[in-house]
């Protein structure tokens, strides 16, 4: 097939993805529009992909279909129409707002372009943490309660949510604006690090209470009968460095991690009983079902202090490190379940086939 693999390259890796390979490498565009000004000058490109990713995915998908770079710049729908991709592989984070994730997907709706991955609809959803715990919490899957604070005439109403509590940005991702110290024990801390927070990101921040037990996340790949859920991962909060809070954090995703010292936090698959691993399957089906998501995602789950799971949060386009030693939870849980990761990209692209009966 012809596929258009459609990105968000940060800044620094637009030169390399270009002078990779003549065959592969997208022309020469206008940028994209520049998210700086939300968030810490150190976050700002922190969930778009860098080189090594996206050359990974674009020579997996070259692998069996004849491949286009898209970058998701202002003018990508002149280079979709040059190509005329029978499907796209859609990995585009977008720009700003909550409903960044929905721009590239609502474009290839409009255009009739089949596209794998999930609709705008549930992708916005799912970038707005609020509302997927709202819609969770509908069709009776456990999340942990919460306040929505707007502006800082919400900060009474936070005060609903028991202590601890996690503060976090509304709408991002890639552990932004969840530092060590947003896990907050008293109210004076709690309204300090909304206010920051509102302050830093300017979106709603959300408030939730701890959930202090173990924490795994949930990867899979296709829909209905054929969905295949991946080996869990969990995140061992027994390895981080001594006086780290138990939260899977910027810093702990950004600064105690690095290349050239892994953390290794995660096992997988997680060491589980059979009852425990069909308990987190039920509750991630019943969640794939309640937000429709398609062809793959990874569902964060964590217990709370009676060991019951609950969902944290859904990322129907998650990252995808092809560095084996890197920490990338989704091509781990591939691996753990013998996918390689050429097989795991084309898995997904297949998944958007079926599903959608195209390239057959
Ligand atoms: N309610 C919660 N209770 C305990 N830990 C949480 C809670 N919410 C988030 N966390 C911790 O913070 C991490 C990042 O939060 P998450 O909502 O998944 O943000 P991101 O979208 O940046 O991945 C989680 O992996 C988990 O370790
Ligand atoms: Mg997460």
């Amino acid at each position: 097939m012809r596929v258009g693999y459609v990105y968000n390259a940060k800044p620094s890796a637009r030169q390399e993805i270009r002078a990779s390979s003549s065959t592969l490498a997208p022309e020469e565009g206008e940028e994209p529009p520049s998210p700086a000004g939300i968030g810490l000058a150190e976050d700002v490109w922190a969930e778009w992909d860098d080189a090594e990713t996206i050359l990974g995915v674009a020579n997996a998908l070259a692998t069996r279909h004849e491949v286009s770079l898209i970058e998701a710049t202002g003018n990508f729908t002149a280079r979709l129409a040059s190509c005329s991709p029978d499907i796209v592989f859609n990995m585009a984070e977008g720009t700003f707002g909550a409903s960044r994730e929905a721009q590239v997907p609502a474009i290839l709706e409009m255009l009739g372009i089949p596209y794998a991955g999930s609709d705008p609809l549930t992708l916005a959803l799912c970038l707005d943490k609020a509302w997927t715990k709202v819609l969770l919490q509908h069709h009776g899957v456990p999340t942990a309660p919460f306040v929505v604070v707007d502006d800082a005439s919400g900060l009474d109403g936070a005060d609903a949510v028991p202590l601890p509590a996690l503060v976090k940005p509304l709408y991002e991702g890639s552990s932004k604006g969840i530092r060590d110290d947003h896990l907050v024990h008293d109210r004076e801390s709690l309204r300090r690090v909304v206010m920051r927070t509102l302050e830093t990101y300017r979106q709603p921040v959300l408030v939730e209470e701890f959930l202090s037990g173990r924490e795994y996340t949930v990867a899979f790949i296709g829909n209905g009968d054929d969905v295949r859920l991946l080996p869990p991962v969990e995140i061992r909060f027994d390895q981080f460095p001594a006086g780290a809070n138990r939260i899977y954090s910027w810093e702990a995703k950004w600064e105690w991690d690095r290349p050239e010292a892994p953390l290794r936090v995660f096992d997988c698959p997680a060491a589980l009983s059979a009852a425990e691993r069909s308990r987190l399957d039920e509750i991630c089906l019943a969640t794939i079902r309640a937000l429709r998501l398609r062809d793959w995602s990874r569902i964060d789950i964590r217990e709370d202090r009676h060991g019951v799971p609950n969902v944290i949060e859904v990322n129907p386009l998650p990252g995808v490190l092809p560095d084996p030693a890197a920490n990338s939870c989704f091509p781990k849980a591939a691996r753990a379940a013998g996918i390689g990761y050429n097989e795991m990209i084309l898995a997904v692209l297949d998944a958007a086939s079926k599903r959608l009966g195209v390239g057959r």
